[in-house]
């Protein structure tokens, strides 16, 4: 035996590739906020989560390139140590107040977030609830703490309720959810998941990944759509979505923040967000609060799409967001379908377990403010050509 074996056992991926049906690791050799160049071929993008199209806007760039000078092209060390800039502290600033929180903690990735908050807040004896259908940063963040993790059924405020009723008033208890569910595009029923927490003394994370720039009058995502600012006691969220960069932030009292600044391994341990990428996230924040009309461009796009889809027949669950989900069913269909669209110009992703159950895959569309009419044509020329043929996929 060896601890190789299991890698020689693993053919599933070749097996793919044989069948032309792998979609993955796709290199792309260019790319506009909207398209990319994957084997010498434009297609559109609709696998990414450039909502408002960020990525290419020439403030942004310009944001960029000038801190790239001013700093070099990386932090080599750790935030505690000689990792942090000034830039660092006015990101944290503009999201303490974007977020309507008293302090801001930003991490190198979104991943880090999740890992910084949950893994180092969560001690022995403490209880951390997940929705079924959180994040994989946020099962992995409660896994590496040293409390007790308990899953509720995706929605499920009765069974949330049940299990946190099962413990002493006085224990401490953390309820996380996804404000937008990244696979589903649903939005979290807050006001229920804040009423049934508070009422047994538990305090709430939300992880706006997918709601920044999206949802609430200012796009700051789903505690400010449904104005509970003040009930939510930390807010989680990502640049590498709207904010077209790479990095996460951890939104709190400030008390919490300046302990989790000196406690946090995945801040402590590792190296800082690049100086490109925080002059990066600075410009695209102004932008986004600048130009809300952003915002109504990425839903116009997004309530088209669905509606199309929906009219040709397909199942989209649940999504009320620019994360439109098209129900298949099982892989092989999922990756035939991925491949129907891949060939029309369309780059989409299928989601198969473990993301989804067996038989809940789905293609992933994510659409963008920057999606010009004629690209959305294509987008829905190419699911046409899927509904015609699916019946012999
Ligand atoms: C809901 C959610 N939380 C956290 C993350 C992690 O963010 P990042 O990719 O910036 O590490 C993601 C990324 O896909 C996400 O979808």
């Amino acid at each position: 035996m060896s601890i190789f074996q299991k890698c020689e056992g693993f053919e599933a991926a070749h097996m793919y590739e044989a069948l032309g049906l792998y979609p993955y690791f796709h290199p792309i050799e260019e790319a506009t906020a909207t398209e990319a160049r994957i084997h010498g071929e434009w297609k559109v993008m609709v696998g990414s989560n450039n909502y408002l199209g960020l990525t290419h806007h020439p403030k942004v760039l310009e944001a960029a390139s000038k801190a790239l000078y001013k700093y070099g092209s990386g932090s080599t060390g750790s935030r505690f140590l000689n990792g942090t800039l000034d830039l660092h502290y006015e990101l944290e600033d503009r999201l303490a107040q974007f977020f309507k929180k008293e302090a801001a903690l930003v991490f190198t990735t979104g991943y880090q977030a999740s890992l910084g908050a949950l893994a180092t807040l969560i001690e022995r004896d403490d209880h951390l609830f997940l929705d079924r259908l959180d994040h994989a940063s946020l099962v992995d963040g409660a896994r590496l703490g040293h409390g007790e993790l308990h899953r509720y059924p995706h929605g499920d405020f009765d069974a949330l309720r049940k299990q946190l009723s099962r413990l002493p008033p006085d224990a401490n208890k953390l309820v996380v959810s996804d404000g937008v569910f990244s696979m589903e595009g649903s939005v979290v029923d807050l006001p229920r998941l804040v009423r049934v927490a508070k009422q047994h003394g538990a305090q709430v994370l939300i992880d706006e990944a997918h709601a920044v720039g999206v949802l609430g009058p200012d796009g700051a995502g789903t505690v400010s759509h449904f104005g509970l600012q003040d009930e939510v006691d930390l807010v989680l969220a990502t640049f590498s979505k709207s904010l077209a960069s790479v990095g996460g932030v951890l939104a709190g009292s400030e008390t919490v923040i300046h302990w989790l600044r000196h406690h946090s391994r995945a801040l402590i341990f590792t190296a800082a967000m690049p100086p490109s990428s925080v002059a990066g996230v600075l410009a695209a924040l102004e932008i986004m609060q600048n130009e809300p009309e952003r915002r109504e461009r990425l839903w116009a796009n997004t309530n088209k799409v669905a509606e199309c889809l929906r009219s040709m027949g397909f199942d989209t669950g649940a999504t009320s967001t620019p994360v439109i989900p098209v129900l298949i069913g099982d892989i092989e269909k999922t990756l035939h379908v991925w491949r129907v669209l891949f060939d029309e110009g369309v780059f989409s992703h299928p989601i198969v377990p473990p993301a989804v159950p067996q038989n809940a895959c789905r293609i992933r569309v994510s659409m963008s403010a920057e999606h010009s009419d004629e690209q959305v044509e294509r987008v829905l020329a190419a699911f046409a050509r899927v509904a015609r043929t699916m019946v012999t996929v």
